[in-house]
Order: structure tokens, then C-alpha cells, then sequence
């Protein structure tokens, strides 16, 4: 035939890491992925946290592969899999079950490599970005073009969420097959440019207890996340649609907190328990309660997921003094610049009154939270148009 059947065809995407405010913790089934709460998120902006994907498809590979930060890794696992097999099925669907020879075959096998520009150890949803981003380079290479976060869900539940900017929720939803279990976008980054979320690395150690696991035992075992799920979560989430709404730092950073505490408390409350939160942790914590108070308001506000690690939000002007009171409470030593990425945040003074009343333990603590730059919000995956920023070479190789 003189059709023009295509043997090599690449797709680049990036996606971006999200942060939970209402979290989510705990599936109602384990195998598709559906929670027992909904969940709300704010997207990071990707000029400093990403993950890049290549997927390209061609008749001469001869098995599925994937690498992960140049390292040949597990195609065979039940997510990937899971997330390979709903594209694919979507993909035939679409073409009406005929082979369109204009189109890409679906037999080709495929070769995926995926890079995050941060540690994946970081503590910074890796997973969501790399599932997220991993769906949508398939969905690109496929010529898919509806709304895949239900296919994203399958790989980790909050990958569903990095499908859009801004400010998204995964609603949990009711029925069985988890075809109404999707993120949705609450409202898009440009809502409310001046907020800023700043990671706080305090360790980059992998964590003790996986999330997918620690959440299981927590369904299992505790009477608190039940009540949160079917009690709390419900009233919280129509709150902070409100907060986030009215741009209101002061209840949003409140219930930001609120919520992380509470997550950290189903752990405590899990049996046997699950702990998460370090020294540092606690440290960071009591620290932004301080300088809260001492300003009389909510200037800042911390979240902790499955690690120590804290993201920090505040407001733009509110950024460089925090960071200098962190500066001043945890003075740069062991783990040195590592995590330090991206923009400086410029200094500020500090009063002599706001040191005396926040800054409390001036000599440093073992782990050091290296203060990453702090972006706005930002928007869902995007596609990468530019050949030569493909991770794979003509060849189909890293
Ligand atoms: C604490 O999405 O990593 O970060 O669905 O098993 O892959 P799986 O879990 P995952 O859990 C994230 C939990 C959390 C809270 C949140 O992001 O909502």
C-alpha cells in the first residue's frame, strides 16, 4: 500500500507536582485506585519541579521498555501496566476498532524514559508527576485528546490531580468502576498568583512506610480516618473551595494545616503506627505557629505528606522573611546546598523583637530544610514541541 504506515513516532510531555490541602489517605479499592475521601491540591508551577516523558512506539521494538532517570527499570509493573493497557484501549476505541493505517499501530511495542528535575526521594509526589506525565505523552503519541485523569489515577492516586493547573480536586466519586472518580479543576493558576508554596527538605531519605501501604493499614485499623473521611473531609472540602474562592490566606493556610495535622494524627492513630514527621518536622511546625502569632495572623502555613519533608505557604510578600527566620532557626550545615534550586529569594531583616519571639533555637538541628525556591501555582501538562528535548534518540534508545 502506499499509505504512508508510520514506523517511529515520539512524544514529549512535562508535568508538574501537587500539593495537597484536604489530603487524601485511604482506598476503597485497592486494584482501580478509589478513594475513601475526595482530595484538593494546588499544581506547582513547572520552571523548577517537573518530570519530563518520552514515549515513542516503533515496529522495530520488540519489547515495552522503560527508563527512569536513565536507569532501565520495571515496565512490567502493575501501574505502569495498568496505565499502558487504559491508553491503549482508549486509543482502539477511538478508532472504531479498524485499523486506520495513517494511524499509529497499537501493536507496536513502546519505550518510555521519564526524568524528574528534583530527587525522587525528595518527598516532593514524584509519583504524581511521573504518572501524570506518563499518561500524557502516551495520550500524545496516541492522538488522544479527552480528559485522561482517570487513566492517571491508576498509576497513583494523586497523579489524577497534576492532569490540571491551578487548583484541582479528585472527587472521590460513588460508583464501583471509578469512571466518576476524576480530578476536576477548582480554579486555574492566574486565580491567585501571590500565593507561594516553598519546599523544605529536611531529608531525602526514602520514607519508612510507602504511602500505598501505610494508607492501607490505616483503613484497616483506624477509627479516626473513617470519621475523617465520612465526617470531615466532606465540610472541609466545601470550606476551602471557599477559601481558595475568596483568596482568603488567613482561612486557607488555617485549614491547610488543620488538614496535614489531622493526616498525621490517622498515622498515629493506624496501628501499628506509621510516623512521618520528624524533630525537624516538629521543629518547622512550632516554628510557623510562632511567627504566626507573633504577627497577630496566618502569614504562613506548612503541610506535611508520607515523609518530614514541610511545603510552606504563604503569600509573595511574605516569603523572604520566613525564609530568613528558617535561615536563622536552621543554619546551612551537613547536607550543604544540596536540595537549594532555582531563584534566591532575596533576604530580609528581622526585627530584634520578631528574632527574641521566633527565632527559639539559634545553633542549628541535625537535619537541615534547605529552602528550595518557592513557586506560584501553575498550570497541568504540557506538551514539548522541540525534537531535541526528547529523552529518547532516533534509535528509540536513552
Ligand atoms: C499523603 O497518591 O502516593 O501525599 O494512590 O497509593 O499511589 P497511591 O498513593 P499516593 O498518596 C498520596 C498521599 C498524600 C496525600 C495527597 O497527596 O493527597
Amino acid at each position: 500500500a502506499m499509505a504512508a504506515e508510520r514506523t517511529l513516532a515520539m512524544a514529549t510531555c512535562t508535568a508538574p507536582v501537587n500539593i495537597a490541602v484536604i489530603k487524601y489517605w485511604g482506598k476503597r479499592d485497592t486494584d482501580l485506585i478509589l478513594p475513601i475521601n475526595s482530595s484538593l491540591s494546588v499544581t506547582l508551577h513547572q520552571d523548577q519541579l517537573k518530570t519530563t516523558t518520552t514515549a515513542a512506539a516503533s515496529r522495530d521494538f520488540t519489547e515495552d521498555r522503560l527508563w527512569l532517570n536513565g536507569k532501565e527499570a520495571d515496565v512490567g509493573h502493575p501501574r505502569v501496566q495498568a496505565c499502558l493497557r487504559e491508553v491503549r484501549r482508549l486509543a482502539r476505541k477511538r478508532r472504531g476498532g479498524g485499523e486506520d493505517a495513517a494511524a499509529l499501530s497499537l501493536s507496536y511495542k513502546i519505550h518510555i524514559a521519564s526524568e524528574n528535575d528534583f530527587p525522587t526521594a525528595a518527598g516532593l509526589a514524584s509519583s504524581a508527576a511521573g504518572y501524570a506525565c506518563l499518561v500524557s505523552a502516551l495520550a500524545r503519541l496516541y492522538g488522544l485528546e479527552e480528559e485522561l485523569s482517570e487513566v492517571a489515577r491508576r498509576g497513583s492516586g494523586s497523579a489524577c490531580r497534576s492532569m490540571f493547573g491551578g487548583f484541582v480536586q479528585w472527587q472521590r466519586g460513588e460508583r464501583p468502576d471509578g469512571t466518576d472518580s476524576l480530578a476536576l479543576q477548582v480554579a486555574p493558576e492566574t486565580h491567585w498568583p501571590e500565593l507561594r508554596l516553598h519546599s523544605l527538605v529536611v531529608s531525602g531519605e526514602k520514607k519508612p512506610v510507602g504511602s500505598t501501604a501505610g494508607m492501607q493499614t490505616s483503613v484497616e485499623t483506624s477509627p479516626l480516618l473513617k470519621h475523617r473521611a465520612e465526617v470531615v473531609v466532606p465540610e472541609r472540602l466545601a470550606q476551602m473551595m471557599q477559601h481558595i474562592q475568596d483568596r482568603d490566606f488567613e482561612g486557607f493556610g488555617q485549614l491547610a494545616m488543620r488538614d496535614s495535622n489531622q493526616f498525621h494524627a490517622t498515622c498515629l492513630d493506624t496501628f501499628p503506627p506509621i510516623f512521618y514527621l520528624t524533630d525537624v518536622s516538629r521543629h518547622i511546625i512550632a516554628l510557623a505557629h510562632r511567627y504566626n502569632a507573633h504577627h497577630g495572623h496566618t502569614k504562613v502555613a506548612y503541610t506535611f505528606d508520607a515523609g518530614p519533608n514541610a511545603v510552606i505557604f504563604a503569600l509573595a510578600d511574605a516569603v523572604a522573611e520566613f525564609v530568613e527566620v528558617l535561615r536563622r532557626s536552621f543554619p546551612p550545615a551537613t547536607n550543604g546546598d544540596q536540595f537549594v534550586r532555582g531563584l534566591p529569594v532575596g533576604s530580609a531583616a528581622l526585627s530584634p523583637e520578631l528574632v527574641a519571639a521566633v527565632v527559639t533555637e539559634p545553633g542549628g538541628l541535625p537535619g537541615v530544610p534547605n529552602p528550595c525556591p518557592a513557586p506560584q501555582p501553575g498550570p497541568g501538562p504540557q506538551l514539548v514541541d522541540d525534537p531535541s528535548q526528547h529523552l529518547l534518540g532516533a534509535d528509540g534508545l536513552p
